[in-house]
């Protein structure tokens, strides 16, 4: 997804824009720009490409007091150094970087046009710039108000005008913008990490918010002109942790850091003396909690099948009705909100839209919405009626790995939480709670694996096609097996039931398409079997995930990735393991931007 950048102050503006559209690559781009001013010159630079193909473009001496920076992914129009932003008016007096998408941007356009406007590009963005440009009579700040007054869709903009060098407008609207306040210098970006290496206090701003800032001071204001005054909020992550810290990629660490993040988001949350979970921030009492009656999770992808994990432990420990349901589908689907159902939204980046849109539908409606999201400060936890922060640090790779395992986390504790107020014994809550506290030493353990799992991905990386196949709460993992192999080495991978292959997908199976099992350690084990059978007898390749100990899965699969043994409803959090190192793997052995793949954007900010 897009990033914006901001400076002003007595750094050089060119470099400062650069390191910190650097820290926001990991989000996805295809083209870079920045525009910079000395208070003499006024002066724009971007290309299709990255970062680094930016630099090449801008002269050594340029350096500036301030300006503004973007990475693209583009929404409206090519890929190309023309639709790059930043985008000025006609008259080149004004400049401007956007997130987001203008529905109305056509209509517009076309007035501008017939009152005698041109036009370079294709972008929404252009319109804004000249919308901007028509307002402004001489207080910039003014005219970025009353010309998004005018817009309909969704922004993140931050603007400069050459005749009032040192000051940057920024608003928002649906795309996320924070201000950093330095010592003599101010911020502003898409994403705290733009910023980290300068500052740790953040304001973040909230949809209709406007602010116009130079490098010593600052004034927020709604759309209304009405001043308003916000918190300055202090950044808890460390600039180290957006560092590869010895790894080749950011996928890489964050897949070995597991033990790590699964520790940090069980800290504090396990209460042994009850045999229970601890979450603050439900908001809700304990009567309220057992007043539940059903539970809806809702996300996009990754989070998405964490939520399905959450749902199922739901229903089999706390016997509680859930379901987890695509966050695109519940917005647009008229959903029927009861009082008694209570409903979570799942978000590593706390920013995509179709969950954040889906949250205020259901909000509207009057449910009551609880966040399970990484990014402290972001929109949806701050929207939300309550929630709990995963804390698995930055995730930079954009397919997710550590933010699943820690999303799952919180459900195992939710879960607990509830069942203890139902039905669960303090025994059955003790020996639970005792050996999810042993997970993160056995996801340790399983990590020590990797060199066996990479064997196998390189044998089996020249494959075109495969079948992921998981039941009951490994179906949620085998789906997100499935779609990491996807959007890291672009291979065509499918998630499957493993019971429902004989009713249609076992058409696929040849001696091309390996198939993936999920062998639990338990109940559906001979009925996995069964169908791990059906697929070698019609010389499907069979790569199954067993538990150690479980010898006669040797005997069967034509390859078997281990992993330790544990309660066989902790077992998503070791099965996923492998599943992440095999799509990392074949990958690698693609040679595919691990961390960046080809389409792909971290948070999904649009519809
Ligand atoms: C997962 O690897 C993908 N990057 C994608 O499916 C992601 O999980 C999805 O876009 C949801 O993102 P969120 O958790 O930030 O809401």
């Amino acid at each position: 997804m897009c990033g914006i950048v901001g400076y002003c102050g007595p750094k050089p503006a060119t470099e400062v824009l650069l390191e910190g559209l650097k820290r926001l690559e990991y989000r996805g781009y295809d083209s870079a720009g920045v525009c910079v001013g000395d208070g003499e010159t006024f002066q724009t630079y971007k290309r299709r490409g990255k970062v680094r193909d930016l630099r090449e473009i801008i002269p050594e001496e340029v350096g500036g007091f301030y300006g503004i920076g973007h990475t693209r992914w583009a929404t409206h129009g090519g890929v190309n150094d023309q639709n790059a932003h930043p985008h000025s008016d006609d008259q080149n007096n004004l400049v401007v970087v956007h997130n987001g998408i203008i529905e109305n941007y056509q209509a517009l356009k076309n007035k501008l046009i017939s009152d005698g406007h041109t036009f370079k590009s294709e972008t929404d963005t252009e319109v804004i710039a000249q919308l901007i440009a028509v307002m402004y009579k001489g207080n910039l700040e003014q005219a970025v108000r009353e010309a998004v007054y005018l817009l309909k869709g969704t922004y993140g903009l931050a603007v400069v005008h050459r005749d009032e060098p040192g000051k940057i407008v920024g608003a928002r609207n649906g795309s996320p913008l924070v201000i950093g306040v330095g010592e003599g210098e101010m911020f502003l970006a898409s994403d705290v990490m733009a910023m980290m290496a300068h500052t740790k206090s953040a304001i973040y701003m909230e949809d209709g918010e406007l602010v116009s800032m130079t490098k010593d001071s600052y004034k927020m204001f709604d759309i209304n002109d009405q001043h308003i005054e916000k918190q300055v909020e202090h950044i808890h992550w460390e600039l180290e942790q957006l560092e590869k810290n010895g790894y080749t990629t950011f996928m890489e660490k964050e897949i070995h850091e597991q033990g790590q993040s699964i520790q940090r988001a069980l800290q504090g949350r396990i209460d042994f003396d009850g045999a229970t979970g601890h979450l603050g921030g439900l908001n809700l009492t304990a009567k309220e909690l057992l007043n539940i009656e059903r539970v809806e999770i809702v996300a996009a992808g990754t989070s998405y099948y964490a939520g399905m994990v959450g749902a199922f432990l739901l229903e089999r420990m706390a016997r509680i009705p859930a379901h987890a349901e695509l966050a695109s589908e519940v917005r647009y689907k008229n959903p029927i909100v009861q009082p008694s159902t209570l409903y979570f939204v799942v978000s590593q980046s706390g920013e995509t839209a179709d969950t954040l849109y889906a949250m205020r539908e259901l909000q509207r409606k009057g449910a009551t919405v609880l966040g399970v999201c990484n990014v402290v400060g972001s929109t949806i936890p701050r929207e939300s009626d309550g929630g709990v922060y995963i804390h698995s640090g930055p995730e930079i790779a954009v397919a997710s790995t550590k933010a699943f395992t820690s999303q799952i986390s919180v459900f195992y504790l939710f879960t607990l939480l509830m069942a203890r107020m139902r039905h669960y014994s303090f025994e059955e809550g003790y020996t639970f709670i005792s050996e999810l506290n042993r997970i993160p030493a056995l996801v340790e353990q399983t990590m020590q694996r990797a060199e066996h799992i990479r064997e196998v991905a390189r044998r089996y990386a020249h494959h075109e096609n495969f079948l992921f196949l998981g039941r009951g709460l490994l179906y949620p993992v085998a789906l997100e097996g499935a779609l990491k192999l996807k959007e890291i080495s672009y291979i065509h991978a499918e998630g499957y039931s493993a019971a429902e292959i004989k009713h249609g997908p076992i058409a696929l199976i040849n001696e091309h398409t390996p198939s993936v099992f999920l062998v639990p350690d338990g109940g559906l084990r001979e009925k996995v079997i069964n169908s791990m059978k059906e697929v070698q007898a019609r010389e499907g390749k069979v790569i199954a995930v067993a538990v150690d100990g479980d010898d006669e899965i040797a005997e069967i699969a034509d390859e078997v990735l281990w992993v330790p043994k544990t309660h066989e409803l902790l077992s998503p959090f070791l099965m996923v393991l492998p599943l992440q190192l095999f799509a990392f793997e074949v990958a690698l052995e693609l040679k595919r931007d691990v961390d960046q793949p080809r389409n792909l954007a971290k948070s999904v900010t649009v519809e």
